[in-house]
């Protein structure tokens, strides 16, 4: 926010991946201008005034559930900077040091916690369905990819500290490998660290050579459960696929100082079951582990873990408990707090629970595997919620 620009395109840009709302949207916005606009001035005035707005409740509820939120992990990567803009209040910023680009939308996944505004693979299969009264979020991405904010990037090069790319899948993006080309060639990479969140999918072996111009680069695999768990929330993985890039990930991780490699899943409402599993994985092949819950899924709480029973969540924290027991505490961010929050908060359907058989019949129209042959587990959620109180 002081230090860090995050990019999709003029429409969306953000303060912020986990910024949950719009931006900008009185600002006139052109490139040049988005980094001290009106929006962006107010938005600092807030903070300095010690304020975090509710759009900021991704970080809000992983502080409260004894998770490190972005804005805690950041300030710690860049404490003095952000020490220096905490103490003086500047709502004016000379150009940012970290830039998080999403170039555009192209996925070839359809994770079920994502929308069509990161993948263009939900964004084409939601166009082809038709029920259109369905509710999926479709009324932000325009199908445009703006470089000129790639173009701003290499304008202000001198400054970068850092450069995460995301979507989309980066590792399937034009625009990223032409990016880092020019930094490489421009003598730019030796003092940046450079950061991909990926879904494995992919492995670029013709991009290694460059990786070792990088002062570091940081993959974040984004892997949310093994076998048919992995398959189903990450459609259309292939887990022999992943598998086979974990390893290639682990040599690369091994071989070269300056690349590091970790595992970022998210839990949520259908890879909760099973996950000891992933722990059990990364931490008997050697990676780091970064936790995420995800709290809101196209701005709705269908996903959300407390919507599995407790006795369920208590079985699997205690199956995640028991992987822990020896896994090193610096390799995964497993805090107490948040052991006990997945366990013990309290079991609802939430406020979007109407909307779930909606989703199931999206899911179900095009995934081979059906959700409940998946997760049997689950049928209470698509009885109608008075039926379920009265049985429960
Ligand atoms: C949108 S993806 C883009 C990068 C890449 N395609 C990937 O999956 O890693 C960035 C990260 O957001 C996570 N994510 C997707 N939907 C989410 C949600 N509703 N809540 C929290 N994290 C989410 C993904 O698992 C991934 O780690
Ligand atoms: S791989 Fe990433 S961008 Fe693609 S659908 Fe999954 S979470 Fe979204």
């Amino acid at each position: 926010m002081y230090l860090k620009e995050n990019i999709r395109d003029t429409s969306d840009a953000r303060p912020c991946c986990e910024y949950r709302g719009r931006f900008l949207t009185d600002d006139p916005v052109t490139v040049e201008g988005y980094w001290n606009s009106e929006s962006y001035k107010k938005l600092r005035e807030l903070f300095n005034k010690r304020i975090m707005p509710h759009e900021c409740q991704v970080c809000i509820d992983d502080e409260k559930n004894g998770i490190v939120s972005k804005r805690q992990d950041f300030n710690k990567d860049f404490y003095n900077e952000a020490k220096y803009f905490y103490d003086n209040k500047l709502t004016e910023c000379p150009p940012p040091l970290y830039y998080d680009i999403r170039p555009s939308n192209y996925c070839n996944l359809e994770c079920v916690m994502c929308n069509p505004h990161n993948s263009s693979s939900i964004d084409d299969r939601y166009r082809k369905y038709e029920d259109k009264s369905f509710f999926l979020m479709d009324d932000v991405y325009n199908g445009t990819h703006d470089d000129g904010w790639v173009d701003y990037l290499h304008k202000n090069a001198e400054h970068i500290r850092k450069v995460c790319y995301a979507g989309g899948e980066p590792l399937l993006m034009p625009q990223v490998i032409n990016s880092i080309n020019w930094q490489v060639d421009n003598g730019y990479s030796e003092n940046v660290d450079l950061k991909f969140l990926t879904n494995a999918t992919i492995f670029r072996s013709k991009w290694v050579d460059l990786f070792t111009k990088y002062k570091r680069v940081e993959f974040n695999l984004s892997i949310d459960g093994i076998g048919d768990t992995i398959e189903y929330v990450r459609f259309p993985t292939k887990w022999k696929v992943v598998e086979k890039n974990l390893k290639l990930f682990k040599e690369l991780n091994d071989k070269y100082d300056n690349i590091d490699v970790k595992v970022i899943p998210t839990i949520q409402l259908l890879n909760f079951v099973g996950f000891h599993k992933l722990v059990n994985l990364t931490k008997t092949s050697g990676f780091k582990i970064d936790v995420t819950p995800v709290y809101h899924s196209q701005d709705k709480d269908y996903l959300h873990f407390t919507r599995l029973t407790q006795d369920i969540r208590k079985r699997e924290v205690d199956l995640i408990r028991k992987e822990l027991e020896d896994y090193d505490p610096k390799e995964h961010n497993f805090t107490e707090d948040m052991l006990i929050s997945l366990e013990h908060n309290d079991f609802g359907l939430g406020e979007d629970h109407h909307l779930f058989p909606q989703i199931v019949k999206f899911w179900d129209s095009y995934n081979p595997r059906k959700f409940l042959d998946t997760f049997p587990y689950l049928d209470y959620l698509l009885k109608d919620s008075n039926s379920f109180k009265e049985s429960a």
